[in-house]
């Protein structure tokens, strides 16, 4: 794990879209295409646009949500609706190349059609991911895997989970551990100054438990990015 730290927001910024283009052209060299996983919630979601400004092959690239908040599209609390305004509308993403989860479906179908649509892509080529962007609340949680979770290390390629009761949005769909941990390369983008607590546990300071965090990273090659 790679850790780089940044007083200044535009270098912060600079650097993770660097690196994200970095193995978006690695994985079109020796794949000839790409699978990106995203992270939801707000901190990526200037990469996302900063990476919609790009010139790439898109018809190559597969957008891949990592999780999702069980609310209608158009609810600012989706990712779905954040990932549409930041890169999907903006770069004109095939709708084929957006794999998300279909909320129009109970939360368990929802979760099964994810699951049928990573298992067909897993089949067509493993890992999964040949990059992983990643955000991580206060408590140090990615994608919907909290502390805790009874699911963290289950077989399953995504299920339904409750989020703790101080989020806006309990109801949550998210990938497994497990399938998240089928990634080539990760990106973890940590912005504000209270992230910070997760920068030190990885670090090597005993802060937060960071279950799920921990797991990922010790199988992924992970870059983290930090800026207060
Ligand atoms: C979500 C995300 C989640 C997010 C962290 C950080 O749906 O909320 O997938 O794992 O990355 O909660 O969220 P912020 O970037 O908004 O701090």
């Amino acid at each position: 794990m790679t850790l780089h730290s940044f007083s200044d927001e535009n270098d912060f910024w600079k650097a993770t879209l660097k690196s994200s283009l970095k193995i978006i052209e690695e994985a079109l060299k020796k794949h000839g295409q790409v699978r990106i996983g995203l992270a939801g919630g707000s901190t990526p979601k200037k990469l996302y646009e900063d990476l919609a400004q790009e010139n790439l092959p898109w018809q190559k690239i597969t957008w891949i949500v990592v999780d999702e908040r069980y609310v209608p599209d158009e609810d600012p609390e989706s990712n779905r609706h954040m990932l549409r305004q930041a890169l999907f509308e903006p770069a004109h993403i095939p709708h084929e190349n957006q794999v998300t989860f279909d909320i129009t479906l109970s939360p368990e179908e929802a979760t099964i059609g994810m699951s049928q649509k990573l298992k067909r892509l897993e089949e067509a080529r493993m890992p999964l991911f040949d990059l992983l962007i990643l955000g991580a609340g206060k408590d140090g949680h990615i994608a919907s895997l909290f502390e805790g979770d009874p699911h963290l290390h289950t077989k399953e390629l995504a299920y339904t989970v409750h989020a703790p009761a101080e989020y806006k949005t309990t109801q949550r769909l998210t990938l497994s551990l497990r399938i998240l941990s089928h990634s080539t390369r990760g990106l973890l983008l940590l912005k504000g100054k209270e992230k910070r607590s997760v920068l030190k546990t990885l670090e090597g300071e005993p802060i937060l438990p960071l279950t799920a965090l921990k797991s990922l990273t010790a199988k992924v090659p992970t870059e983290v990015f930090f800026c207060p």
